[in-house]
């Protein structure tokens, strides 16, 4: 059982529920590294069951909506690196209506914060039906979807009350990264030394949030004062920071109304451009992982990228390691991160620009935790 963490145990009282749930991301994370690892190894206990069910999949297909997709974007990405499987992810209200013999074999992942949103739901009972795996990562243990999928993974995010999504996403991200560590292990694609060394680094990544929060706090409420005037916001992002782009850009529109689009950064050349001028800044993800050869090329080309466009369009923002010598000379704004592997770099990325959001929202005089037509869990399809 997951302790029940939050509500008790907030830090400290802040001015509104987003916010409280924004710094509650480093406790939460920690319960939800500590649920299913224990000093850098993965508990057998916990991750047996989840194996037997799917472990032996040729594919998985996520299906899920809103954030919670998002979360499976990134999830693409590191189970294909780190464990060698396909994955396709679809919106859960597409999926239910694909022709059924689509993605044949497929284990399916659904994931969902509520585990009673009425399309994931509908998309978990049609994989059911189609004699599919099933697992559900939520973070309600006794939800509908945990009860009816034949695994579930349970987030310690606790409860979430700001409609917009914040720590349950990251709890998300981190189940979904020990996930791939268990699967990569289970099929032979990684060492446990290898599992060791990200558990390692996964360990360390409370800290670092911790520690860079009064920063970030600053940093994005600048930044959104000085953007508040903006009609409308393009993200971009590359790899794995590409579904972070498409959150932070969910999460403005969702609580600031500002309208926001994302796009892979190397798409910008390829019609988003149009959209550039003033009043429609740029929010760049540039952090890198020197270590990484990929993640290295991907941020050199996104250096490439803000040295054609920032003579006629300054109004860049961009979120990088801090340190970086190249992007102030590139950006307006800057918000920085802790240096951090390539597979951490998503969640460091997403929490500033949640708080951008916060601000952005603020300084509008918006109601922040209850956007208008939002719902928390939107359980009629
Ligand atoms: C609603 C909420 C979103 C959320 C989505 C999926 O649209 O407003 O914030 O991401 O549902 O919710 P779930 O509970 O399935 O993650």
């Amino acid at each position: 059982m997951i302790a029940n963490t939050p509500e008790a145990a907030s830090p400290a009282p802040f001015a509104h529920r987003m916010l409280t749930e924004i710094h509650q991301q480093p406790e939460v994370i920690a319960a939800s590294i500590e649920h299913y690892a224990e000093q850098h190894q993965l508990r057998p206990e916990i991750w047996q069951p989840i194996l037997a069910a799917f472990g032996n999949c040729s594919q998985i297909l996520i299906a899920a909506s809103g954030t919670s997709r998002h979360a499976g974007l990134v999830a693409e990405r590191l189970l294909e690196e780190l464990a060698g499987i396909a994955v396709d992810v679809e919106y859960a209200s597409e999926y239910i209506l694909q022709h059924a013999g689509s993605n044949p074999g497929a284990a399916v992942l659904v994931l969902s914060q509520s585990g009673e949103t009425a399309d994931t739901l509908a998309a978990l009972s049609e994989a059911k039906r189609r004699g599919a795996a099933t697992i559900a990562i939520t973070n309600v243990a006794g939800s509908t979807m945990a009860r009816l999928a034949d695994a579930h993974l349970v987030t310690a995010a606790g409860p979430e009350q700001a409609i917009a999504a914040t720590k349950s996403f990251t709890t998300q991200l981190t189940v979904l990264y020990l996930l791939a560590l268990a699967l990569g292990q289970y099929r032979g694609f990684l060492s446990s030394a290898d599992v060791e060394q990200h558990l390692s680094g996964l360990a360390d990544l409370p800290r670092l949030i911790q520690q860079a929060l009064p920063g970030w706090q600053t940093a994005a409420e600048t930044a959104a004062v000085n953007f508040l005037h903006a009609r409308s916001f393009l993200f971009l992002g590359r790899g794995l920071s590409y579904p972070i782009a498409r959150e932070a850009a969910l999460k403005l529109k969702e609580v600031s109304y500002i309208p926001a689009e994302a796009y892979p950064t190397g798409e910008l050349k390829h019609g988003p451009n149009a959209l550039l001028g003033a009043g429609a800044p740029v929010v760049i993800l540039a952090a890198a992982d020197p270590a990484n050869p990929s993640s290295f090329a991907r941020y050199n080309k996104s250096l490439r990228l803000l040295e054609d466009i920032q003579p006629q369009h300054p109004h860049i923002l961009a979120v990088g390691v801090a340190g970086d010598p190249n992007l102030p000379h590139l950006a307006a704004e800057i918000l920085s991160i802790p240096a951090a592997t390539e597979y951490l770099l998503p969640i460091l990325e997403i929490v500033p620009l949640q708080l951008f959001s916060y601000w952005m929202a603020v300084q509008r005089g918006l109601n922040v935790d209850s956007p208008r037509n939002l719902q928390k869990a939107v359980t009629a399809e």
